[in-house]
């Protein structure tokens, strides 16, 4: 079998003005030759400059959405033909505030999916259950059941991540335990279409419990949201991955 990569994304959500490009510049600096895959997903209007003040480094860029559609008359949105164009290699796929605050479904996000494959992205498909669901025991129906529906036909370890974010443990400070993290992974794994796939952990990590999180057997990095901001913190997790 095949293993998995090692991938440390950071997603800047609705964060990050071109003076912010900065951190970037610092970050690629700082990490000149990582042991893992290093990636930036930055809000759709930095892409192609953080693309631009990245070019030749180890830093890969992303974006954090984008349309089924190839072309067409669907105002204000991205298509992965345009993230591509941009720079973008990777695109963030059914986060949970996409799912919350735009109402998609798994549905969606295996549409999203195949059009980001077809326009030669990486999909990095995020599942997660919220505390309610957690706390009545459905996790693993949730997250399996989520997985099932949001990988497209033909998802292998070189177009699809699937990243593991709890609701309740994003931007809050709370991570699940490391046996928490590790059922949930251990099931996943046994779920993919294709063992080789990179399975990711997101929910408030930091530079502070990275180490312990990534020497849990079926992860294999991160999904970095608060921590990815500064070049200095997410610098120290790139390290992280790098030793484990
Ligand atoms: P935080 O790292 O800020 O908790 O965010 C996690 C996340 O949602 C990454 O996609």
């Amino acid at each position: 079998m095949t293993k998995a990569c090692k991938l440390a994304a950071g997603n800047w959500k609705m964060n990050g003005l071109r003076a912010d490009l900065e951190q970037a510049r610092i970050l690629a600096q700082a990490i000149a030759k990582p042991n893992c895959g290093v990636l930036l997903c930055p809000p759709a209007t930095l892409i192609a400059a953080m693309a631009d003040a990245v070019a030749g480094t180890a830093v890969m860029v992303g974006g954090q959405d984008c349309h089924a559609q190839i072309s067409g008359a669907h105002t204000g949105d991205v298509s992965a033909q345009m993230l591509v164009d941009s720079g973008a290699r990777y695109v963030i796929l059914g986060h949970s505030e996409r799912r919350a605050d735009h109402g998609e479904s798994s549905v969606d996000v295996a549409a999203k999916a195949g059009a980001a494959h077809g326009a030669g992205l990486v999909a990095i498909i995020c599942v997660g259950e919220t505390e309610a669901e957690r706390d009545s025991g459905q996790t693993l129906d949730v997250v399996l059941g989520q997985l099932a529906a949001s990988l497209p036909e033909g998802a292998t370890a070189a177009n699809t991540v699937i990243a593991y974010e709890p609701v309740w443990a994003i931007g809050t400070g709370r991570t699940p335990t490391l046996e928490q993290i590790a059922e949930v992974h251990d099931a996943l794994r046994e779920s993919l279409p294709d063992a080789a796939i990179s399975l990711l952990y997101g929910g408030s990590v930091k530079p502070g419990n990275a180490t312990e999180i990534f020497a849990i057997a079926n992860v294999d990095g991160a999904l970095v949201g608060g921590a990815s901001l500064k070049a200095e913190d997410f610098g120290a997790i790139i390290s992280a991955l790098g030793a484990a």
